[in-house]
């Protein structure tokens, strides 16, 4: 750390310069839970139900649900700090971020959602912890499984696939245009200017 770079402490709020310690936390948080997720699923297609691949699997219920909870509250922490957070600017560049995040947001909130509505419609006890959460339905309802199958299943991927775009376009940032785009959600800031 040199003397013509002090560093400033981050804020638990968000700033127009970078994104403060709240949202970072929840970022990434859900950043690592999700490529829990995924590798678990990767495995079991790619492997079958060998030991590593139950391993996962069995962990992923509960670890959906926690997913959920953090990004319900992702959420409603962009809301409250979405005049103060970082701009994307104008231009096509600019809407392409806020429609890539917009698309974001609404997959990662669709994907564990269709999940958690399948497990409230089916015939067996939802309990991921070990403690009821959604009775069996006697009968299914029918409409929310069937609904819930098809956007978890089809969802979880296409979440994937603009999750890979998404970090695709932080490397663009990073490594052709160097404007400090990581440094916004990772890292200890530097004094501004
Ligand atoms: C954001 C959180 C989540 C992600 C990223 C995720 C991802 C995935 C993926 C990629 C698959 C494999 C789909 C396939 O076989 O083509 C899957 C399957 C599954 N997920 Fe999730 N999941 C999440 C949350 C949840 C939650 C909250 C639950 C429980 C309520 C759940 C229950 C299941 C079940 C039972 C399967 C196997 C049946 C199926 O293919 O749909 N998931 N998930
Ligand atoms: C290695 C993985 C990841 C990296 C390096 C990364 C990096 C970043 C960076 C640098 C930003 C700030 C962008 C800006 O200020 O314009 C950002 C924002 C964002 N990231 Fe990620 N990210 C990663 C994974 C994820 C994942 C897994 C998700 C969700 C599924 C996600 C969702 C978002 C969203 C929605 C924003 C917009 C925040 C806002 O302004 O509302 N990111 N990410």
């Amino acid at each position: 750390m040199s003397q013509d770079h002090p560093r400033v402490r981050l804020s638990l709020y968000d700033t127009p310069l970078r994104y403060g310690l709240v949202t970072r936390f929840l970022h990434w948080s859900i950043a690592v839970l999700m490529l829990w997720q995924f590798a678990g699923m990767t495995l079991k297609l790619v492997l079958g139900r060998v030991p590593v691949a139950a391993f996962f699997v069995g962990t992923h219920q509960k670890v959906g649900l926690i997913l959920f909870g953090l990004i319900v509250l992702r959420l409603i922490w962009a809301g409250l700090n979405r005049h103060r957070r970082p701009d994307h600017g104008g231009g096509m560049r600019g809407l392409a971020a806020r429609l890539g995040h917009l698309a974001l947001y609404l997959a990662m909130l669709i994907v564990p959602g269709a999940a958690l509505l399948r497990a409230y419609g089916s015939d067996k006890v939802f309990a991921p912890f070990g403690v009821a959460i959604f009775p069996a339905q006697e009968p299914p309802i029918g409409w929310m499984v069937t609904l819930g199958d098809l956007l978890h299943g089809e969802g979880a991927w296409l979440l994937l696939a603009l999750i890979a775009g998404h970090v695709a376009m932080v490397g663009l940032h990073e490594g052709m245009w160097r404007d400090g785009t990581l440094a916004r959600m990772a890292g200890r800031p530097r004094r501004d200017p």
